[in-house]
C-alpha cells in the first residue's frame, strides 16, 4: 500500500494509542507485520509551550520502525507553531524526529476536555477551519527539510449521532483528496462506545468518494474481521488498536505468517525484549505500567483465566 511517498510493507496500521505506543510495543507490532505505526496523541499546545513532557512522547528512536507521529491541534495557527518546533527540535536537540515519516491530525478524541475546546470531533463539521488546518499541513510538508512521506486525518463519523446522519464525513474525504495523502476513518461517532458496533457502511461511502487511499478502523480483530472490513468497504488499509493490545501477533495472522495467538514462550520473550528495549530507550512509567498488564492478560489467557475473546478496557478509547 502506497500513503503519499510511503511505501508500506503491509496494510495493516498499529492506530495511535495513549499510554501504549511507546518506541518497543511500535517495535514488537512491527516486526510482527504492521506496515506502520503512530505515536500516541500529542498534543500541539504542549509542544507550542515547550512542555518537556509531551515533547517526551515522540520518542521515534528507532528509524527502521515505520512511525508518524499524531497530533491534536485546535487551529491552524497552533498547528503551524507546532510544526515549527518539531522542526526546529529535530534541527538542534531532538535529532531522531527526522525519523518521522508521517504526521496525522486527531479529530477522534472523545475527551470532554479536547472538545470543550473545540478540538478533536467538535472540529468535523467545521469545513472552512478544517481545509485552513489540512492546508497549514500541506504548505509544511511541501517544504520542510524532514523527510515526511505522508500527511493524513484521522476522523469520527461526526461528534454525535446528530451529525453522523448528517453524513458530516462525506465532505472532508473531498478535503482530503485535495489536500492529505490519506484518511482514516475511525467508524463511530464520537459519543459511542466501543460496544457499539462500528458503523463499517460508512466506510464502503467514504471509500467510493475517495480519491487518496481510505484506512477503515473500528472491530477488527482476527484476519476474518479484516477481510470482511476490506470486502464489505472495499478500504485500502486497515487500522487496528484494540486487537493489537490484546495481542500484537494479530500482525502476524493478517500477513499470513502465524497465528493471532502467541505460545506462552513467545509472550515471555517478546515480554523480555520489550522491557530490555523500553528500558533502554527511556519509555515512561505509564507504558511499563499499561504493558506489565498487558503481558500478564496474554499469559492468563493461555492459563485459561481471562476468555480468549475479551477485549481490553476501553477507557482510553479515543
Ligand atoms: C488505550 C487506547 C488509547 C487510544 N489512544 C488513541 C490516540 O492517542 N489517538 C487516537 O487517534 N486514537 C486513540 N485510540 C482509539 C484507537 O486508535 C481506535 O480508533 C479505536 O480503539 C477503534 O479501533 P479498534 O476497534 O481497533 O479498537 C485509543 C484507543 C485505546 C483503546
Amino acid at each position: 500500500m502506497k500513503l503519499g511517498s510511503l511505501e508500506l510493507a503491509t496494510p495493516f496500521i498499529l492506530a495511535p494509542l495513549e499510554s501504549v505506543s511507546d518506541a518497543a510495543f511500535r517495535r514488537l507490532c512491527w516486526s510482527l507485520g504492521a506496515g506502520l505505526t503512530w505515536t500516541e496523541m500529542i498534543r500541539a499546545r504542549g509542544l507550542t509551550r515547550n512542555n518537556r513532557s509531551t515533547i517526551e512522547l515522540i520518542d521515534c528512536f528507532e528509524a527502521d520502525v515505520p512511525t508518524g507521529v499524531q497530533l491534536m491541534v485546535v487551529n491552524e495557527g497552533e498547528l503551524e507553531e507546532a510544526l515549527e518546533r518539531i522542526e526546529q527540535l529535530a534541527a538542534t536537540t531532538h535529532p531522531h524526529f527526522r525519523n518521522l515519516r508521517a504526521v496525522d491530525l486527531n479529530f477522534g478524541c472523545p475527551s470532554p476536555e479536547v472538545i470543550k475546546v473545540g478540538a478533536g470531533p467538535a472540529l468535523l463539521k467545521r469545513r472552512n477551519k478544517l481545509r485552513s488546518i489540512f492546508e497549514v499541513l500541506r504548505t509544511w510538508k511541501q517544504r520542510t527539510a524532514l523527510p515526511i512521506g505522508a500527511i493524513t486525518a484521522k476522523i469520527r463519523l461526526g461528534l454525535n449521532r446528530l451529525e453522523m446522519d448528517q453524513k458530516v464525513y462525506l465532505p472532508i474525504v473531498e478535503l482530503a483528496n485535495e489536500l492529505l495523502d490519506g484518511l482514516t476513518v475511525h467508524a463511530r461517532h464520537a459519543r459511542e462506545e466501543s460496544t457499539t458496533s462500528a458503523h463499517w457502511e460508512a466506510l464502503a461511502e467514504v471509500k467510493q468518494r475517495a480519491t487518496v487511499p481510505i484506512i477503515g478502523n473500528g472491530d477488527v480483530v482476527s484476519l476474518q474481521t479484516a477481510q470482511r472490513l476490506i470486502e464489505q468497504t472495499g478500504c485500502d488499509g486497515v487500522m487496528i488498536a484494540r486487537g493489537a493490545i490484546r495481542s500484537p501477533w494479530i500482525f502476524r495472522e493478517l500477513t499470513g505468517q502465524g497465528p493471532g495467538q502467541p505460545a506462552l514462550a513467545e509472550v515471555d520473550l517478546a515480554e523480555e525484549e520489550w522491557r530490555r528495549r523500553a528500558t533502554s530507550l527511556g519509555s515512561k512509567p505509564k507504558y511499563f505500567e499499561w504493558h506489565a498488564e498487558g503481558f500478564r492478560r496474554m499469559r492468563d489467557r493461555h492459563a485459561g483465566s481471562a476468555t480468549s475473546t475479551a477485549l481490553p478496557p476501553n477507557e482510553h478509547m479515543r
